[in-house]
């Protein structure tokens, strides 16, 4: 066993785990941090994103004691301490950008990471970001909308599309 120690959601945390542990196992049968999904592990889905030292990666593709000492954050820590929810939260619920939900935290987490890098993005470019993240209920077109609006652009009515 090994002694790991990083910040997760600004909090610090601390852990010991066998060298194969990988970080989406820590986060969610260590810490109970179990909004962080697993889809696939075989690094297709998307589902496990969280960002660690500011990028987006795949939880389930790196070992928890890659992260030693990383800044970590995980779909708990988007929304604010009263529950209310951040800006891509807000916009995938208002532009339904999630059926199951299942997708929806590693989408939320992947939005972030390109909206970061790329405050305006056209919905080409958020497609292309979101090569990585697979939603099984087939939602990309809001999740595409719910981006859109949380990068302050203009998303016309489903109905007039
Ligand atoms: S669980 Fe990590 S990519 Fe699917
Ligand atoms: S909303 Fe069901 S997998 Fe994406």
């Amino acid at each position: 066993m090994n002694k790991l120690s990083m910040t997760v959601n600004g909090k610090p945390v601390t852990g010991e785990v066998e060298g194969r542990k990988l970080l989406v196992e820590f986060l969610r049968e260590d810490l109970g941090l179990t909004g962080t999904h697993v889809g696939c592990d075989t690094s297709q889905c998307g589902a496990c994103v969280v960002h660690v030292n500011g990028k987006a990666v795949k939880s389930c593709t790196m070992f928890a004691l890659e992260a030693e000492n990383a800044d970590v954050a995980t779909i708990e820590g988007q929304a604010a301490e009263d529950g209310t929810l951040n800006t891509i939260q807000q916009a995938f619920q208002d532009h339904h950008g999630l059926q199951c939900g299942y997708c929806t935290p590693g989408m939320v987490m992947s939005a972030a990471a390109l909206l970061r890098d790329n405050p305006r993005p056209d919905a080409d470019e958020i497609r292309e970001y979101l090569a990585g993240n697979l939603c099984r209920c087939t939602g990309y077109h809001n999740i595409i909308r719910a981006i859109l609006a949380a990068s302050g652009q203009e998303v016309a009515p489903l109905a007039a599309e």
